[in-house]
């Protein structure tokens, strides 16, 4: 799980606790659940991972650096961690001897070559107390268009040159079932991880893959009900009919992102790929999450993204106003997923 925006240090260093617009459903069949955090300093980390409303529902707690974003370059998170392992190695020990949970750490490799990852990695098992790692073989400027392949000998020299009982998981580039064992036994890693191919086709992680369509169909009803934000259902949607052959999808695609009701998703389905879906009743008095007044007219999806942060950042103060009057907070806003949409946008490669 992914908390967004969690950990912000305000004025006079204070640091951000969960309001009630961070509510999450937690489901026991979800196990194991890790906890994802992004940061360099330990106070947010430590303070979220032991916050109440996450006890008894979490299984671990993962360091994020392997986000590639030009802020987390600037500002030493993510990818940027990678540059200052020492401030790593020490933020990965105060965190494991603070949080009653094993950590591990999701990390690119190292700018100067898997050596060095395999030397950083090593240090954070033995030195930090880091349990597992998850080596993504790209760097940090391969993402968006100049993603370009994963390494696996090098997610595989990381494996041979780390203690055995650090447990290593390799991840890029995962589009199958079969891919998993091909992977896993060929870089000798102890489990393997996807991201995109798991976008494309949930079913990936088993055997006998399920028809997509079908799929489509009940993630539809299934996040719906739950009440999901519709930018979450519509992410999701588009993720899976890519991985569906059909005509103009660029077009189809344009199209969908200036949607704002679950109802034109359910019409373009319909018309465009023959997919049914059926749309539950949401309960009364809680209502379909639907953009903000003023977005239908926004069609170039990065505006309508800026429009809709702005709209959120509005609602997140209205909110906060609310909660000092001692009103309940209106929580079905959608919140902006901009960690999401940061991971797909391309930046330019290093000069050197
Ligand atoms: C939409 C999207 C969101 C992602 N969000 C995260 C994230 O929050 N934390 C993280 O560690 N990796 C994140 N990733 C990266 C993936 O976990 C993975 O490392 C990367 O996509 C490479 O694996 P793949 O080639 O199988 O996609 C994200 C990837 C995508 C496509």
């Amino acid at each position: 799980m992914n908390i967004p925006n969690y950990g912000r240090v305000g004025r006079g260093g204070k640091v951000g606790v969960p309001s009630e617009s961070y509510r999450y459903e937690f489901d026991p069949a979800d196990r194991p659940l890790i906890l994802q955090v992004l940061g360099n300093k330990p106070e947010p980390v430590i303070s979220l991972a032991t916050s109440p409303f996450l006890e008894g529902h979490i299984d671990g707690v993962d360091l994020n650096c392997g986000c590639p974003q030009q802020f987390a370059m600037d500002k030493r998170v993510g990818a940027g961690i990678l540059r200052d392992p020492e401030l790593l190695i020490d933020l990965a020990r105060q965190c494991a001897c603070s949080i009653p949970y094993p950590l591990s750490v999701k990390m690119r490799l190292h700018e100067e070559g898997p050596q060095t990852t395999a030397r950083i990695a090593e240090k954070l098992h033995t030195h930090s107390g880091v349990k597992a790692v998850t080596v993504h073989g790209r760097y940090w400027w391969q993402k968006g268009v100049n993603r370009g392949q994963c390494d696996w000998k090098a997610i595989e020299t990381v494996r041979k040159l780390t203690p055995a009982s650090l447990f290593v998981i390799g991840n890029g580039d995962v589009a199958s079932y079969a891919d998993f064992e091909r992977y896993r036994v060929e870089s000798g890693v102890d489990s393997v991880m996807a991201g995109y191919g798991a976008l494309l086709d949930p079913t990936i992680f088993q055997e006998n893959s399920i028809n997509l369509d079908q799929v489509i169909s009940d993630y539809f009803e299934i996040a719906v009900r739950h009440k999901n934000s519709f930018m979450h259902i519509l992410r999701h949607v588009h993720w899976m009919i890519k991985s569906r052959p059909y005509q103009d999808s660029s077009a189809v695609h344009a199209r969908l992102f200036s949607y704002k009701t679950l109802e034109q998703i359910q019409t373009l389905l319909r018309d465009e790929l023959d997919i049914h879906v059926r749309l539950p009743c949401v309960p009364q008095g809680e209502s379909r999450i639907i953009y903000p007044k003023g977005a239908s007219d926004i069609v170039d999806p990065k505006k309508l993204k800026l429009y809709l942060a702005k709209e959120a950042k509005l609602e997140r103060k209205k909110k906060k106003k609310k909660l000092h009057s001692n009103r309940l907070p209106n929580c079905e806003q959608p919140e902006p997923l901009d960690w999401l949409d940061e991971w797909m946008t391309p930046i330019e490669k290093p000069n050197d």
